[in-house]
């Protein structure tokens, strides 16, 4: 019983781990996908830590006026990775 206890456990923190490697994976591939079609990604980093999530939150919406295609979620996810600054997106300016 206690067995299957700890591989129920174990189960969850997997799950867990890889959900929460999946979003910032997404950020990553959003800032690929949607962001470096007008510019340098160093266009983003140099500003990394620097913004606040406000700041953040009117340069991604000033970026959708431009043209980037993002909906309401995406954009939300973005704020949130940006401002962190979150280890996928560290990890993508460092490349
Ligand atoms: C449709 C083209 C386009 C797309 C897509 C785009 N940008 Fe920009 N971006 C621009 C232009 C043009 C400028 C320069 C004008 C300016 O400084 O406001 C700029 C400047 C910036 C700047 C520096 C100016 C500031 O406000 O800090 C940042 C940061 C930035 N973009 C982030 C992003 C992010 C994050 C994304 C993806 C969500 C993105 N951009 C997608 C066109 C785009």
């Amino acid at each position: 019983m206690l067995r299957a206890k700890i591989i129920f456990v174990f189960a969850g923190l997997l799950v867990f781990a890889s959900s929460s490697a999946g979003a910032d994976d997404a950020c990553a591939n959003l800032i690929t996908t949607r962001c470096e079609v007008c510019h340098y990604v160093t266009r983003i980093c140099e500003s990394l830590g620097k913004k606040s999530k406000s700041s953040w939150k009117r340069t991604v919406g000033n970026m959708v006026l431009y043209g980037a295609q993002l909906n309401q979620d995406e954009q939300r996810e973005l704020v949130d990775c940006l401002s962190g600054p979150s280890a996928a997106i560290t990890d993508r300016c460092r490349k």
